[in-house]
C-alpha cells in the first residue's frame, strides 16, 4: 500500500503544520512518514487478526541475524517495503530482516531503516509487539546506493519512531524537536495526536532487564541491579519494581510513558558481540526518542547516538531511560 489520500488525514495535517525548531517538515519527509504510518496501520489490522488470517507461527526461514523468522517478521518486512518503495523522496531502505539494503525508484535522498516486527517471541502469545523506524539522509544524493550510505551515527537521524501494537496501537515520533504520540482510531483509520512534549522523569524506581542473564552480565550492570534489588536499607535506600516484556517497543513505550530504565547490556554469552540489540534498527531510533524526551541512552562507555557504525547489522549494549539512572550506570562503567 502506498501513501493514501483516503485516510490518515489527521497525521498528514499534523506533519503539514508542525514546526520543527521553527521550520516546516520537508515535504519529502512528510511523504515518507505518512507511507510508514499507513503501512503500520495496515499491519495493526493484520496483527489484530492473528490466527484468523494464519499469521502466527514460524516462517521456517532464518535471517541475517541468525534468528528463526516468524511469519509476521516476513509479512511486516514485505508490507513495509511495498508501502514505502513508491516514495519519491526515498533513496533506499534497510531492514533487520534483510542482509543488504534495497535501492528504490525514488529520486530523493532519504534512507529508511526499520525493525519491521519487534518482539518476535511475543507474536504467538498475544503480547504487545511493534515496528521501529529510523530516517537518515544520504550524504551524496547523486551516487548509487551503497551499504556504507547507511553507516551514519544516530545524530544524523532526521526522524525516528515506533508503533506499538498493544491494547491500543500507538506511534511515538520524534523529528528532533521533542516526542509526540498518536493512537490509532480504528473506526476512522486515523492516527490521532494524544500526547505532545513527552518527558521521561529524571528519577525512577523501575528497571527493565532480562534477569535470566544475570550470571552473564559485566560487573557494573550486576552492581547496578544488585543495588536496585537491595531496596530500602540498601545502597539506594528505595524499593525498585521490575518489568520485562521482551518486546523492546513495549518496554521503551513504558519508559516513555511513566519513566524507568531499560537495559539489554553486553553479556559474556557471545563475548565478541557487543550486545543483542541492533544499533541501526533498534538502539539508534529508541535513543533518539529517549534523548528527545529528556532521557539518556548509553552502551556504558559512550552515548549510543555518538557511536559510528561499521556494520549495518551491528549489535550494541543498550541502557536507556531516566537520566539519573543512566548517569549512575555510566559512573559504574567508568
Ligand atoms: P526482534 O523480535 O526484533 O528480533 O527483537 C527482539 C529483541 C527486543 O525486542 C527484546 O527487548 C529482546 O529481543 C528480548 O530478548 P530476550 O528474549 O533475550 O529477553
Ligand atoms: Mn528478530
Ligand atoms: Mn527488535
Ligand atoms: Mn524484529
Amino acid at each position: 500500500m502506498t501513501a493514501s489520500t483516503t485516510f490518515n488525514t489527521h497525521f498528514k495535517q499534523y506533519l503539514e503544520t508542525v514546526q520543527v525548531k521553527g521550520n516546516a517538515v520537508p515535504t519529502g519527509l512528510q511523504e515518507l512518514l505518512v507511507a510508514v504510518a499507513d503501512t503500520c496501520m495496515t499491519l495493526s489490522h493484520e496483527v489484530a487478526q492473528g490466527a484468523l488470517i494464519g499469521l502466527l507461527g514460524s516462517a521456517g526461514t532464518g535471517n541475517v541475524q541468525g534468528e528463526v523468522q516468524q511469519k509476521l517478521d516476513v509479512i511486516a518486512n514485505d508490507l513495509l517495503i511495498e508501502g514505502v518503495k513508491g516514495c519519491q523522496s526515498l533513496a533506499g531502505l534497510a531492514s533487520e530482516e534483510m542482509e543488504l539494503p534495497v535501492a528504490v525508484q525514488g529520486t530523493g535522498d532519504y534512507l529508511l531503516l526499520f525493525d519491521p516486527l519487534d518482539g518476535s517471541s511475543n507474536i504467538d502469545v498475544n503480547v504487545s509487539i511493534g515496528t521501529i523506524f529510523s530516517v537518515l539522509k544520504k550524504q551524496d544524493p547523486a551516487a548509487p546506493l551503497q551499504t556504507t550510505d547507511f553507516l551514519l551515527s544516530g545524530r544524523h537521524q532526521v526522524a525516528a519512531g515506533y508503533v506499538v501494537y498493544g491494547p491500543q496501537t500507538t506511534m511515538a515520533l520524534t523529528l528532533g524537536d521533542g516526542v509526540v504520540m498518536f493512537t490509532l482510531n480504528r473506526v476512522t483509520s486515523e492516527f490521532v495526536l494524544i500526547k505532545e512534549s513527552v518527558e521521561i522523569a529524571h528519577a525512577t524506581k523501575e528497571f527493565s532487564i532480562n534477569m535470566s542473564n544475570m550470571r552473564h552480565w559485566a560487573e557494573p550492570v550486576r552492581r547496578y541491579v544488585d543495588e536496585c534489588l537491595a531496596g530500602v536499607g540498601g545502597e539506594r535506600d528505595k524499593d525498585f519494581n521490575m518489568r520485562w516484556i521482551a518486546s523492546m517497543v513495549a518496554d521503551v513505550h513504558r519508559v516513555l510513558s511513566r519513566g524507568g530504565i531499560f537495559m539489554y547490556p553486553w553479556d559474556q554469552r557471545e563475548p565478541h558481540k557487543p550486545g543483542k540489540l541492533r544499533l541501526m534498527y533498534e538502539a539508534n531510533p529508541m535513543s533518539f526518542l529517549v534523548e528527545q524526551a529528556g532521557g539518556a541512552s548509553t552502551n556504558g562507555d559512550q552515548l549510543i547516538m555518538d557511536l559510528i557504525p561499521t556494520d549495518l547489522h551491528e549489535r550494541v549494549s543498550v541502557m536507556l531511560g531516566s537520566k539519573e539512572e543512566i548517569e549512575r550506570l555510566q559512573r559504574y562503567h567508568a
